[in-house]
């Protein structure tokens, strides 16, 4: 037999009701991101690799270990986009929409990341983010935590997540806060762990969000970034909090939030869902007023959040059920004969209503016909004989309740549909 060829590693086939799911959350994102008059916009899935590494960090773990690189046939280096942000950021200053507009996007669609694959862990992800452009004020932080809260809020799962927050300042404060860390860590380092140890090399800050106790413990005499934010800053950072207070949106101050990307200045979130093990931030972002620049653009203060759609749907799945749906009304033709007025019942159905109408397909005995009715998950069948073409009428049969059969008009049959829908 020839061999089978599998799915990439981490990549995955998503199918009925877990495809349905994640489809309700995607549509729920695009709703309550629309009435906060955010625009959609598309960039591409293969970006210059370049673009990430200016804009992410050569050192991040997502450009340095886990980014997808490709080289072109012009001998040009690609890259599957780790993340959405630095294209958008990217698409805004090549489009010149950074400057008047104060561009309102948001995106969807896969990312690639070559981590280690593992539940709520994958190498395709779906994200869906968005980005403000252009302003400073921190209203525009607030409103994107105000747009994931609503969200969460519409898909019943606000009280299995928690809102952690931050301010991680300007570049230059970091860097003060840099050297006062790996001061401070140095000479304890062998009680770190070993990624600690490296980070102590590479990127220090993200020791603080080391889950490991041991290290956890050593940060607990470890200098504080908020003690190294400007005066600016904080007034700032305790604008963002007020706003949250008045909206009564709960959060924890998490000091050791710093998030795994270069691009972020002052204010980061994340928010975490309770009991979910490992990998269980759901959504994340910050503030990053240095990426336009980095990436070659007018200075542009921006924010942003995504939010990681398969982790949501983990969460969604523990506290809500989704029943996979494929149709609803499936139509039967006796005979050969009767197939062209099950054409016009089938397509008068889908026509004038939001019903999933199958069609069967293929000869048989009515009694097959019936069987693949009855797989299909179908709530009713229309039978379609020489009686119901003459009469124009149809034979409905409930197939989940015992119900007794009824004949209806073709002229009713949307009218007495939708009343059985209700009942
Ligand atoms: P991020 O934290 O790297 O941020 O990713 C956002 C979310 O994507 C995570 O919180 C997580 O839910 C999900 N995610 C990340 N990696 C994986 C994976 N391997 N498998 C499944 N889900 C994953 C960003 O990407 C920033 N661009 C967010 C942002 C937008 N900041 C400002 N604007």
């Amino acid at each position: 037999m020839t061999e089978i060829i599998p799915s990439v590693r981490g990549m995955r086939d998503v199918l009925f009701a877990d495809a349905s799911r994640l489809s309700h959350i995607e549509s729920v994102f695009r709703l309550v991101l629309e009435s906060y008059s955010f625009e959609e916009i598309r960039t591409p899935i293969v970006e210059y690799e370049q673009l990430f590494k200016r804009g992410l960090g050569e050192s991040t773990d997502a450009v340095a270990k886990e980014m997808y690189r490709l080289l072109d046939r012009d001998e040009k280096w690609l890259a599957l986009r780790p993340e959405g942000t630095a294209s958008v950021v990217r698409a805004a200053i090549q489009q010149n929409l950074c400057y008047d507009d104060r561009p309102r996007l948001w995106y969807m669609g896969p990312m690639f990341r070559y981590e280690r694959p593992q539940a709520g862990r994958y190498r395709q992800f779906q994200h869906v983010g968005a980005e403000t452009l252009g302003l400073e004020d921190p209203l525009s932080d607030f409103e994107l935590i105000q747009i994931v809260t609503d969200v969460f809020s519409e898909l019943g799962i606000s009280s299995g997540v928690q809102l952690h927050i931050n301010s991680i300042g300007s570049s230059d404060a970091r860097a003060r806060f840099r050297a006062k860390l790996v001061d401070a860590l140095q000479p304890v380092s062998h009680l770190l762990d070993d990624d600690s140890k490296t980070r102590l090399k590479m990127n220090p800050l993200r020791i603080l969000d080391s889950k490991v106790p041991a290290t956890q413990v050593v940060l607990r005499d470890a200098p504080k970034l908020m003690d190294s934010l400007s005066v600016e800053s904080k007034k700032r950072f305790d604008k963002v909090l007020n706003l949250l207070e008045n909206a009564n949106i709960r959060y924890k101050l998490d000091h050791h939030l710093v998030r795994g990307l270069d691009y972020y200045t002052d204010t980061v979130f994340e928010w975490i869902g309770t009991g979910m093990g490992a990998q269980d931030a759901l959504c994340a972002g910050g503030r990053y007023d240095g990426l336009t620049t980095l990436l070659g653009g007018k200075p542009t203060p921006g924010v942003g959040f995504a939010a990681g759609i398969e982790r949501i749907a983990l969460l969604h799945e523990q506290m809500h059920d989704v029943e996979r749906i494929s149709t609803d009304i499936y139509v039967v033709a006796m005979e050969e004969s009767h197939q062209q007025y099950a054409l016009e019942v089938a397509h008068l159905l889908r026509s004038g209503s939001d019903v999933r109408v199958r069609q069967h397909i293929g000869e048989g005995k009515i009694k097959t016909k019936l069987r693949w009715a009855d797989r299909s998950g179908a709530t009713w069948v229309l039978i379609l004989g020489d009686d119901e073409q003459r009469d124009r009428t149809v034979t409905l049969k409930w197939l989940r309740f015992k119900r007794p059969q009824e004949t209806i008009p073709l002229s009713d049959l949307l009218t007495t549909l939708y009343a059985k829908l209700e009942f």
